[in-house]
């Protein structure tokens, strides 16, 4: 469909609500998962991205148009050192199709009710993985360095930053029930705000050899073999028209959502192989996730080594919350020796599935801290000098010892390790 013939439409169907298919968003070149605008009307309208307001146009151009822009091929560059925004030549809709556009493709128009704080608390959302709550502007930052391999990323009052907020409530606001605006919940189904994970992926376990073979059939003509996507560059946009799987540079970082294999899987068999989607079964999805995940890939580390490293607000650590999937950051202590000590690679385990049991293991932990407040010992209402005396004082085996914070009747490494993590924090709640 032309523009022009896309405004005669507007004039016939004489309303507001004009189709605009995503040639009009301007998101031309090749190879584009693009959104239907046509079947999303009922609940979404397509805009022009011409007749939005400049600042939206410049964060348009920075989402989509990164590396021209942002990239180490860009001309915007931080004021003060002179460095490009972002190292990679990956652009925010090469994850973010069309700019945000595209149902479970990570579209971005629920992003501005998401992320709004709580009236009540002032806070946004808690992110478990930093454990701080978070607003629409933490997220583009943790995306910055997650997804696009930055050292550094924009302040929430930098100009890119700005326009890429301006950008995102542009998008939100073609959201047509101004209910859904404010709370994104209400959002149909069929908008796909988040990626439903396979069904019953966590009692499944992925084969990355098996995934190799498919991924040579079915993914390595674009992707590459090496993962390093097809170096040819959309036409006047200076960056891969099929983006990066791994690699130091361009792949996505051991902190980025698509590090945890049933989430990548659940997106490709969404949207991939390209032009021929919702074709991979639920197993071939997952295997060719593990084996691109899988730990001979180089990829950079984002902010992967700081995440679950504290409580939670309520003491817990948060790493005994970490989705089963999750393979970095901090790890509950005595949990990868109780895997080990069953015959059971820890890190294959997390890479490869099924997820099942870990996750089993780590909500009984859960449970058992918070039932009885377990670090707290003396019950002074903080884990703190007095708890660890009287640890130390029943040290070994021992048949209903308040130190055996785990109930394994011995009192041993496993119960210091919580006290060491929970020290200094008040008493979790049901203590
Ligand atoms: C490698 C893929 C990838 C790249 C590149 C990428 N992102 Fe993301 N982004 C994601 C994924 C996956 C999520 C998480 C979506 C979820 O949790 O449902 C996300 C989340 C976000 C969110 C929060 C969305 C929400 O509603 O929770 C924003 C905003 C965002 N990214 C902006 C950006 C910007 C701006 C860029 C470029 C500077 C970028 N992203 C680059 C994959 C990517
Ligand atoms: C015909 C070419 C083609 C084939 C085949 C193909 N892809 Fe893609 N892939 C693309 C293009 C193009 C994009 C970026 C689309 C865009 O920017 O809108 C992409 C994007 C992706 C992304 C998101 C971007 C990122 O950096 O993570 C993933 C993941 C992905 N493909 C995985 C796969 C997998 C797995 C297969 C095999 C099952 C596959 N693709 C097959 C062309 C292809």
């Amino acid at each position: 469909m032309s523009k022009q013939f896309a405004a005669a439409l507007c004039v016939v169907i004489g309303s507001a609500v004009c189709l605009v298919i995503a040639d009009d968003l301007r998101f031309e070149g090749h190879d584009l998962v693009e959104p239907d605008c046509d079947a999303m009307s009922s609940w979404f309208q397509c805009r022009d991205i011409d007749t939005a307001p400049p600042d939206v146009f410049l964060g348009y151009e920075y989402m989509h148009l990164t590396s021209q822009n942002l990239g180490p091929d860009g001309d915007t560059t931080y004021p003060d050192t002179g460095e490009p925004y972002v190292t990679t030549v990956t652009a925010c809709s090469s994850c973010h199709f069309t700019g945000g556009h595209v149902p479970f493709g990570s579209p971005v128009y629920q992003s501005p009710s998401k992320y709004q704080p709580d009236p009540a608390t002032g806070l946004g959302p808690y992110f478990r993985p930093l454990g701080y709550h978070r607003d629409l502007e933490d997220s583009i930052i943790d995306c910055f360095r997650n997804c696009m391999n930055a050292e550094r990323a924009p302040a929430k009052d930098d100009p890119v930053m700005l326009a890429l907020v301006s950008y995102i409530e542009w998008v939100a606001d073609g959201l047509v029930d101004p209910a859904a605006r404010q709370d994104w919940t209400l959002l149909p189904p069929q908008a796909g705000p988040r990626l439903p994970a396979i069904d019953g992926v966590a009692a499944m376990r992925a084969d990355p050899p098996r995934g190799a073979t498919l991924y040579a059939d079915q993914c390595a003509d674009c992707h590459d073999e090496d993962g390093l996507g097809a170096g040819e560059y959309r036409l006047g946009e200076e960056r891969p028209r099929i983006p990066a799987l791994w690699g130091i540079v361009d792949g996505y970082s051991r902190g980025a959502a698509f590090y945890r294999t049933p989430v990548l899987a659940a997106y490709v068999q969404k949207h991939m192989p390209y032009g021929d989607p919702e074709t991979l079964s639920d197993q071939d999805a997952l295997d060719i996730a593990a084996f691109i995940n899988a730990p001979d890939k180089p990829r950079p580390a984002g902010m992967a080594d700081e995440m679950y490293c504290h409580a939670d607000p309520d003491g817990i650590p948060s790493a005994l919350r970490k989705p089963a999937d999750w393979l970095v950051g901090c790890e509950y202590p005595g949990e990868r020796a109780h895997f080990d000590s069953q015959g059971i690679d820890f890190d294959d385990l997390v890479l490869n599935g099924p997820w099942d049991q870990l996750a089993a293991w780590r909500a009984a932990e859960v449970e058992h801290l918070l039932s009885v407040c377990a670090a707290d010992i003396d019950d002074d209402g903080s884990v703190s000098q007095g708890d660890l005396a009287i640890m130390l004082a029943t040290w070994g085996s021992c048949d209903d010892c308040p130190a055996d914070l785990n109930g394994d009747f011995v009192v041993d490494l496993r119960d210091f390790a919580a006290i060491q993590i929970l020290w200094g924090s008040s008493c979790p709640d049901g203590g």
